[in-house]
């Protein structure tokens, strides 16, 4: 049994009902139930927060424990050092996941602070990028 983190960041808690034509319709809380029954053998954990300074604490508070963390910077992404930091810092790998396909969108939206550090990124697939991210890294050889 792998523990793994779902950490959302700053307005995904507004999933289904924020610019759904971008990001779909269906709430975080919602998916995250699905995303709990295809994996009933593993332990997810869910996690939101709007404040950046919450998901370093978040990232430090498993980042030594838990065998996986799938975050979704949000707009974060594109801004964080302090994010960066944390988790390079951290021992569990990160996988980052962007629900829209960022390359496809605005310039400020093609770099990221994070993928640099990850151990790999999904973008583009909606919120099946979640899953995606989650079998990656049960998968993964030393997790
Ligand atoms: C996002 C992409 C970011 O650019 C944006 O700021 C978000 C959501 C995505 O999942 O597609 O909040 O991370």
């Amino acid at each position: 049994m792998k523990k793994i983190l779902i950490l959302n960041g700053p307005n995904l808690n507004l999933l289904g009902k924020r610019e759904p034509d971008v990001y779909g319709s269906q709430s975080f809380e919602d998916y995250f139930r699905e995303l709990q029954m295809s994996f009933t053998d593993h332990s997810l954990v869910y996690f939101q927060s709007n404040h950046e300074g919450a998901l370093v604490d978040k990232l430090h508070e498993v980042g030594f424990s838990f065998d996986g963390i799938v975050f979704n910077a949000g707009a974060y992404t594109h801004t964080s050092v302090a994010l960066a930091d944390a988790i390079a810092a951290i021992e569990t790998p990160v996988v980052e996941v962007h629900i829209s396909n960022v390359h496809r969108r605005e310039a400020f939206r093609h770099h990221s602070y994070l993928s640099p550090i990850c151990a790999g990124i999904i973008v583009g697939f909606g919120l099946k990028g979640y899953d995606l991210a989650v079998r990656a890294l049960i998968d993964a050889p030393n997790s």
